[in-house]
């Protein structure tokens, strides 16, 4: 069996040459942002997204080149997520990856712009030619994102995770908050490879709910890791969703109940792989991992 963090690590050392190549030079009057998006994109993260792209799309063995390329652009709309999610606006947080978060290091106004240029750009990498020669998959890589990117998802979680009510969710409002923030680039991380692998629906499906489970375990495990993890380990404060009175399964539940939960959701995210027999062993590894996780 492979150590997760050890095939998490190559997925890094892949994702960040490919990081690299893809942002461009910060050079000339626009220099500052450009250094901004690199700041944020570059050297730091677990690149747990990328990770489970490349591992959907070996499953059904996709075009290697056109994955890692998708994988960056996911990347870089997650890092995009997190600077923005930083924003004195937002959750006002001063440290990311264990780094001045984007705003402290370059200003607010350069990071709103290191944001949007961020997810700009990932739509671009998506529409080349060099992610897919098949224009469809190409299309349906960029609507895919868009989705999980916006209302729908991410940006819909976000706003959910803001809104003065958010005091009044109850357990389903909140897996539905989280499902929307969290969970929508996860799962659009393992869909993204069964669309570059072509993947038939009934192994499609499957993978989704995989991705449903673990994503709901992952904002669980980040709430946890909020009130009784290690800042250092972490490279970002604890103690925030408390004092930003975020509603969490932690909250409402209980460590111990949120704990069984994360526990329980993983427990379903591997029932869902039976079907892929041991193609899907690093899918599997990856869900453990996420409840052992330390940072
Ligand atoms: C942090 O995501 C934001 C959440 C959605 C909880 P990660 O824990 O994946 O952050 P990095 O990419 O490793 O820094
Ligand atoms: C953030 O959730 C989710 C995003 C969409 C960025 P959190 O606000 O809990 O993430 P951290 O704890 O700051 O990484
Ligand atoms: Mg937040
Ligand atoms: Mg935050
Ligand atoms: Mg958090």
């Amino acid at each position: 069996m492979t150590d997760p963090s050890e095939e998490l690590r190559r997925t890094a050392e892949a994702v960040e040459p490919a990081l690299d190549a893809l942002l461009p030079a910060a050079e000339g009057p626009r220099g500052r942002v450009v250094e901004a998006m690199r700041y944020a994109a570059l050297g730091g993260g677990k690149r747990l997204r990328p990770h489970l792209l490349l591992c959907s799309a070996a499953l059904f063995g996709a075009p290697q080149a056109g994955s890692l390329r998708a994988a960056a652009a996911l990347e870089m709309v997650h890092c995009y997520s997190l600077i923005h999610d930083d924003l004195p606006a937002m959750d006002d947080s001063p440290l990311r990856r264990g780094r001045p978060s984007v705003h402290k290091a370059f200003g607010e106004d350069i990071a709103i712009l290191a944001g949007d240029a961020l997810l700009t750009e990932a739509f671009a990498v998506l529409a080349a030619p060099e992610t897919s020669e098949d224009p469809s998959v190409r299309a349906e890589l960029v609507a895919g994102l868009a989705r999980a990117a916006g209302t729908a998802g991410m940006v819909g979680g976000q706003a959910i995770d803001i809104a003065p009510e958010r005091g009044t969710l109850n357990l389903e409002g909140i897996t539905a908050l989280q499902e929307m923030k969290t969970g929508a680039l996860i799962a659009f991380a393992c869909d993204a490879g069964a669309i570059l692998g072509g993947a038939a629906p009934e192994r499609r499906d499957a993978l989704a709910g995989y991705a449903r489970h673990l994503g709901l375990a992952f904002q669980i495990v980040d709430d946890l890791l909020d009130l009784e993890g290690d800042a250092g380990a972490l490279g970002k404060p604890v103690g925030q969703d408390e004092a930003l009175e975020k509603a969490t399964f932690v909250g409402l539940l209980g460590i111990d109940a949120a704990r069984a939960r994360a526990e329980d959701e993983v427990a379903q995210s591997l029932s869902c792989l039976e079907i892929f027999g041991e193609s899907a062993d690093s899918l599997g590894q990856i869900a453990r991992f996420v409840l052992q996780r330390r940072s």
